[in-house]
């Protein structure tokens, strides 16, 4: 559950919008199917590097899902012959779609690695359900033909390899409807973008309303029945850099400087007047000019202390670095030496919190001696610039008793780096300073002593929920979360700050009050299979009309790899989490998932009630 890390990372999404191509097409290698597929092949130019041999009466097959209707609008084979003509047939579930005659190759038996490719449909047409998808070589000469892959092109890019194939549970009969009328209708706006790490925040839905003064949250176990509570992080598909910047290579030959430029990074390497310095003599000058990101798109990067590290160094003898950073207020630090001994080949230098500043004008020099005759074989094998390292978060106990736990947490580097929240315990007025984020954990009923965390909020607004941990388990991870509060939709990273709340720990009723002057009301409750937040008298201080007063925020890759995976809005039945779609209006939105995904399997479905 490591907050920080999962919005350094949505930042990297950014940058890519929601652009949903409107096809699919389906890639099935002849050698991963079923059926006559003793005859395997070694086919360099094959996709796959394997074909499948076969002979008239042949026939291989695979098992397809599809979860909802398509439009099947090509199946091709890629196929190699030497020989005669052959006949291909498709066929799903028994009935023929379409057939290709193949090519005739007389080659002497050298055609077989070359890859033709054609349609076999005779029409487009629509599928849904679980079929049979058969190739069958319904007439051919007596060298057979040669099955290199099947491909298929859908009119929705939702299907995948994975449901397509069968290996996603997506369940149709799961519903979410409420047929209660308002006047007044909400509306969700459609702000993601795509992405395909799971452990990225890139589902993003502001709600907006005229009058949003009382509303429900409603964390609750998602319909789906399953018995597996997957819940470690996939970072797999994810581009994270922890480095800043970083030089591979970087070598001292005699009179050779260089410059290297990227759009975030200027390094010079100059030689200077010969120099002593502990018995070394100066050999380089390292000048860097770089841009750090910082507090106006949601980063830490230009506030948080910083090690550049540079290591995989050769040299003979002793090599001796002098290191000095151009701090935020235009002023050069004192320089920092260190002295290398042969053998040792790595050094760090570490520049404190708020050395440097957002944006360009940052600075770092290193002065590089040694007392090798010559530069020659001098080599700084790697050399990068990352944040400190950061500590664990300063958790204080707020309130304890037998059935609730409250503890507020101070954590390093805070993205609001100097924001944080006063926490007032209403029955002892007592007060906290410095909490980052507050946590509840509520005792679990069907155990002896064990707590769950229901309740999590962060000091930018934002609000993670879990129902009580399930009959059975040990914890569930949390999954979407909410951000309550105003906030400004153009933002990179949206917030709304809290300055301070106040809370009874025995009701769990709390009143928040924002930066901005807004102040809501807020009771928690956890019952069963749910964790419901009630929001009551709230009170907002910008244009609702342009301040979503919620912001949802989730993941989904694909179905079957999502944190939530549908919106369904009011009586109106689901729509896919991230389509097509641009606003949606009403009162009542269920996110939720509708396929069983590998991550996060038991985290909560959220409802968001406007009442
Ligand atoms: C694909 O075609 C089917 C059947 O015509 C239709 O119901 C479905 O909405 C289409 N899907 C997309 C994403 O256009
Ligand atoms: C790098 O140098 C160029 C040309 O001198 C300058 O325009 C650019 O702003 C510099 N970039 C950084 C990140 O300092
Ligand atoms: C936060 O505090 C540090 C240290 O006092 C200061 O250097 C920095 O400018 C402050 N940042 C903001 C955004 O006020
Ligand atoms: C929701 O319930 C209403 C009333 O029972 C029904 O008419 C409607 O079709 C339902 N919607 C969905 C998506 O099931």
């Amino acid at each position: 559950m490591d907050y920080t890390r999962i919005f350094l990372i949505s930042l990297v999404g950014i940058l890519s919008r929601v652009y949903m191509t409107e096809t699919a097409d389906i890639i099935l290698e002849a050698e991963d199917m079923l059926g006559d597929v003793k005859h395997i092949t070694d086919r360099s130019k094959a996709s796959g590097a394997k074909t499948i041999h076969l002979y008239g009466g042949e026939t291989i097959h695979t098992e397809i899902c599809l979860i909802q209707e398509v439009d099947i609008l090509e199946v091709g084979i890629g196929y190699t012959n030497d020989g005669g003509s052959d006949l291909i047939e498709v066929k799903i579930s028994e009935v023929v779609y379409g057939h290709v005659l193949t090519d005739v190759n007389l080659d002497k038996g050298n055609g077989w690695n070359d890859v033709s490719y054609e349609n076999a449909l005779f029409r487009a047409f629509s599928l849904v359900g679980r079929k049979q998808l058969a190739i069958v070589i319904a007439e051919s000469d007596k060298y057979g033909v040669e099955i290199d892959y099947i491909k298929i092109k859908l009119n929705d890019s939702q299907v995948t390899e994975d449901s397509f194939l069968c290996r996603v549970f997506c369940f149709e009969d799961i519903v979410y409807n409420s047929t209660l009328e308002y006047t007044t209708k909400g509306r969700a706006e459609q702000r993601s973008s795509i992405t395909t790490c799971a452990e990225e925040d890139n589902v993003n839905i502001p709600i907006f309303h005229d009058n949003p003064r009382k509303f429900t949250i409603t964390a609750q176990m998602p319909k789906y029945q399953t018995f597996k509570n997957n819940r470690h992080a996939d970072w797999s598909q994810c581009e994270f850099n922890t480095e800043y910047w970083k030089f591979t290579d970087i070598n001292f030959l005699q009179n050779q400087f260089m410059t290297w430029q990227n759009d975030k990074l200027n390094l010079t390497m100059s030689k200077l007047s010969p120099f002593h310095s502990h018995g070394t003599r100066k050999i380089a000058q390292l000048d860097f000019d770089f841009e750090l990101d910082g507090p106006s798109i949601g980063s830490t990067e230009s506030e948080a202390g910083t090690l550049l590290v540079i290591k995989d160094l050769q040299f003979q003898g002793q090599f001796v670095l002098r290191y000095q950073y151009f701090n935020r207020y235009n002023v050069w630090s004192q320089s920092e030496t260190k002295i290398v001994k042969e053998g040792e080949t790595e050094v760090e230098f570490v520049s404190p919190d708020f050395s440097f500043r957002e944006g360009s004008g940052n600075k770092i020099r290193i002065k590089v001696f040694s007392d090798q005759k010559s530069t020659s074989g001098i080599k700084i094998g790697t050399m990068y610039l990352r944040v400190r390292w950061l500590k664990p978060g300063k958790t204080t106990i707020l309130f304890q008793d037998q059935t609730t736990v409250i503890e507020g947490v101070d954590m390093d580097m805070w993205w609001r780096t100097n924001e944080t929240m006063n926490v007032i315990l209403t029955n002892k007025k007592e007060s906290f300073t410095n909490v980052d984020f507050l946590r509840i954990y509520q005792r679990v009923p069907w155990t002896d002593a064990s707590l769950s965390q229901t309740f999590v909020l962060y000091q930018d607004g934002n609000v993670r929920l879990l129902p009580l941990t399930p009959h059975g388990l040990d914890w569930i991870p949390f999954g979407s979360s909410v951000l309550i509060g105003q906030t400004d939709l153009h933002s990179t990273r949206p917030s709304a700050p809290i300055s301070h709340l106040h809370i009874d720990p025995f009701t769990l009723n709390m009143k928040i009050f924002y930066k901005d002057g807004g102040t809501i009301k807020l009771d928690i409750k956890s019952e069963g299979t749910r964790t419901s937040l009630m929001v009551s008298e709230s009170h907002f201080t910008s244009d609702l009309n342009v301040s979503p007063f919620v912001t949802f925020r989730s993941m989904f890759v694909e179905n079957g790899n999502g944190d939530v995976d549908h919106l369904s809005i009011d009586s109106e039945g689901a729509v896919p989490i991230i389509g097509s779609w641009k606003f949606l209006h009403g009162n009542y939105f269920a996110f939720h998932r509708k396929c069983i995904s590998k991550h996060n399997t038991l985290s909560p479905d959220i409802i968001i009630r406007i009442n």
